[in-house]
């Protein structure tokens, strides 16, 4: 072997030692097996019952994927929402280990317990299992008018095309509220609604400031007398958990607090 090929030979080594070397090794998921105790509606005998689950689930998986496998290798009968599995959709909310949280977010790894409790979200009539009705909930969404009003009905319902600018500032107003999914999370913590069930909640009171405070819109004064009630702003005492379990951070505690502070001022006119 002459000099010039033992060099090549030596570089060649080298560069596989290098690949070697600087390829991070695969990280191996840490696998364990939880024991999913499912709080169960039967729709037919109007009664709860509990069952448990023994799953396999890496860090990586969440109580989403831990309720899928159990209903695809162990028992097809238990019933549960999801579509997006990725915190978009708002269908996945139920109360894992005591907190409302969505399932398709929630890693059993992250919540630190080998025994996951699953229950369908409190203040929400049950339908099957952990699927809940919601239309009790999206009736209070409806009735605070989501949607933006113009005052000219003509403007609103056929000039489809005119465009209205909105400054940065004026998007940030309301921004913050405009994320909100209507997964029902914050509705399912609240206190209030679960003393009175009439209250909008704190949902619907959210969406109330979100599109009074869209410079776009010209419906406040609608709204603001709808929310201006026993059922709506004045029923929030401020406990705050609708905030604290929001997943998109929307805060309807400070929208609920923002609604009130138009009225007292009397600020929000148009
Ligand atoms: S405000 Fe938050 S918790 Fe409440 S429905 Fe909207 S996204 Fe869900
Ligand atoms: S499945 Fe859509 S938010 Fe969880």
């Amino acid at each position: 072997m002459s000099s010039q090929q033992t060099s090549s030979a030596l570089q060649t080594t080298v560069a596989v030692e290098k690949i070697t070397i600087t390829k991070p090794p695969l990280g191996s998921p840490i696998r364990r097996t939880y024991t999913f105790r499912v709080k169960r509606y039967d729709p037919e005998k109007r009664s709860y019952y509990w069952r448990e689950y023994k799953v396999e689930l890496t860090n990586h998986e969440t109580v989403l994927d831990g309720l899928l496998k159990i209903k695809w290798n162990q028992d097809a009968t238990l019933s549960f929402r999801y579509s997006c599995r990725m915190g978009i959709c708002g269908s996945c909310g139920m109360i894992i280990n005591g907190v409302p949280r969505l399932a398709c977010e929630t890693k059993p790894y992250d919540l630190g317990t080998e025994v996951i409790t699953v229950e369908p979200l409190s203040n929400f009539e049950p339908i099957k299992d952990l699927a809940a009705d919601f239309s009790n909930f999206f009736e209070k969404h409806i009735s605070v008018k989501p949607w933006l009003i113009r005052k000219d009905e003509t403007e609103q319902f056929e000039k489809l095309d005119t465009y209205y600018p909105q400054t940065e500032d004026q998007l940030s107003d309301y921004l913050e509220f405009a994320y909100c999914i209507k997964c029902g999370l914050c509705y399912s913590a609240c206190p209030m609604v679960f003393l009175n069930k009439d209250y909008l909640g704190p949902q619907a009171l959210a969406q109330a400031y979100r599109w009074s405070a869209d410079s776009r819109d010209e419906g406040a004064v609608l709204r603001l007398k709808i929310v201006d009630s026993e059922n709506g702003v004045w029923s929030c005492h401020y406990s705050g958990t609708c905030s604290k379990v929001c997943p998109k951070d929307v805060d309807p505690a400070l929208a609920i607090n923002l609604l009130k502070n138009w009225l007292l001022s009397g600020k929000r006119r148009r």
